[in-house]
């Protein structure tokens, strides 16, 4: 067997036997093959797709690709959650110590920022001292003492998806449903939790661009789950603007303490309540829908799952002062309003372009393994549907640097797009698949 013919065969529109897609992953990760011929591979994919067999055998060969985590020695039914990616998406921060101040065991691993999208890992550590790094012992010490912990994707855990996942960022092969399929799937599998809650977003700043394609990545989710004997629930969501107010590092972290306190944006707020119900069903914990948000409401009024945050920060190595004190937190130095230029409403806001603002800020990575600056990001002012006057801010831009603020400047102005007619809100829950 040889990569070039698999790469000829796949350019054709053929599919790839299980022999075949083990050789190319295992190899892969063996470094056998090169960065080049994975990339034309990658590309290859994008174009032709993969049926579902092949997916699943993609998946499965991934997972096998380096070591399953054992989470037996934590009680009770682990679930696990994960968003296919969004702009300020910080859904994980809040229904995270939601679901295990309410008794869900949540045992997480978590990955980087991945194209315009932002990545838990790079927002928890912009909290002073927080780990991401841990060991498995404290990962599983943790959870079983506090019920909650998020590591990084460690090197053994799916290491053919940690290198095709950084590849693909710089190689423009990330929007393919079987390439992120795989990805998440292998990631899950090999974490080790009973259930998985999974949140593919739609719209201009996810990677699915329509409903009919967040549907396909979602049953292909659910269906590869279904055959790994993994309990699978996908929410389908709307990310054709950002989740909330707040983008970038510290920013996301802001607005999380903000909703684990009450308060916060009402978009952020629905997401992930209706998130963490799902994991409250699928942990055993609700019966349905209703009794599991009647159970969040109370334990965000009560202040238990602002203090399980607090407690998840302090066994991490941050400051858990962060929560009553967000001066703490990283802050830019720069603050730069951007104006509307008329008068009218918010007709759309171009979220990858959000995205690309907070990347150009230095909030994201232009290339593989870059520091980020935790501080940068936007603040949205108005949202879809608000009135605008002439001159009223409509964001603020956080910066640290005078150049990369100027080409960001220019990228979030037209961002937005304010028309004469209001238009309509639609719902940010667009469905269920379990
Ligand atoms: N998240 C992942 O883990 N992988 C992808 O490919 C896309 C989003």
């Amino acid at each position: 067997m040889n990569m070039l013919d698999l790469i000829i065969k796949k350019k054709k529109g053929l599919s790839l036997s299980k022999e075949e897609i083990e050789y190319m992953i295992s190899s892969y990760t063996a470094g056998k093959i090169p960065d080049y011929q994975m990339s034309a591979m990658l590309m290859a994919i994008c174009f032709s797709g993969m049926d579902d067999r092949e997916t699943a055998d993609l998946t499965m060969a991934m997972t096998d690709s380096g070591d399953r985590l054992d989470l037996k020695r934590i009680d009770g039914i682990k679930v696990d959650k994960h968003s296919t990616g969004g702009v300020g998406d910080k859904v994980t921060l809040i229904a995270a110590p939601v679901a295990a101040s309410l008794g869900v065991p949540v045992a997480k691993m978590s990955g980087r920022g991945l194209g315009f999208t932002g990545g838990t890992i790079d927002k928890l550590e912009s909290i002073p001292g927080f780990r991401t790094g841990i060991s498995e012992e404290e990962f599983i010490r943790n959870v079983n003492t506090d019920g909650i912990s998020i590591m990084a994707q460690t090197a053994e855990l799916a290491p053919a998806d940690k290198a095709l996942y950084a590849l693909r960022d710089v190689t423009g092969t990330v929007d393919s449903i079987p390439l992120i399929a795989s990805s998440i799937m292998s990631k899950k599998i090999a974490s080790g939790s009973d259930a998985i809650v999974l949140d593919v977003t739609v719209g201009s700043g996810a990677f699915m661009k329509t409903e009919e394609e967040a549907r396909k990545l979602a049953s292909c989710m659910v269906r590869i789950g279904k055959l790994a004997d993994l309990p699978t629930r996908a929410l389908i969501t709307d990310m054709d603007e950002p989740l909330g107010s707040l983008i970038g590092n510290s920013l996301e972290v802001i607005e999380a303490i903000e909703v684990l306190k009450g308060q916060g944006h009402e978009d952020t707020r629905e997401v992930s309540f209706e998130i963490a119900s799902q994991m409250l069903i699928a942990g055993g914990k609700a019966s349905d829908r209703e009794e599991a948000l009647r159970m969040i409401g109370d334990c965000i009024s009560d202040g238990r799952a602002l203090k399980t945050f607090r407690q998840f920060i302090a066994d991490q190595g941050g400051d858990p002062h962060v929560t009553e004190d967000l001066s703490l937190l990283p802050k830019a130095r720069i603050e730069e309003k951007i104006n509307s230029e008329k008068d009218g409403y918010v007709e759309k806001i171009h979220c990858d372009m959000v995205g690309n603002t907070v990347k150009i800020l230095g909030g994201g990575r232009q290339v593989k393994g870059e520091e980020i600056d935790p501080a940068v990001g936007v603040k949205l002012l108005k949202k879809k549907g608000e009135q605008v006057r002439k001159g009223e801010v409509l964001a603020y831009l956080y910066a640290n640097d005078e150049n990369k603020l100027k080409e960001a400047q220019k990228l979030i102005a037209g961002a937005f797009v304010i028309g004469e007619e209001q238009p309509e809100r639609g719902p940010l829950i667009l469905d269920i698949i379990d």
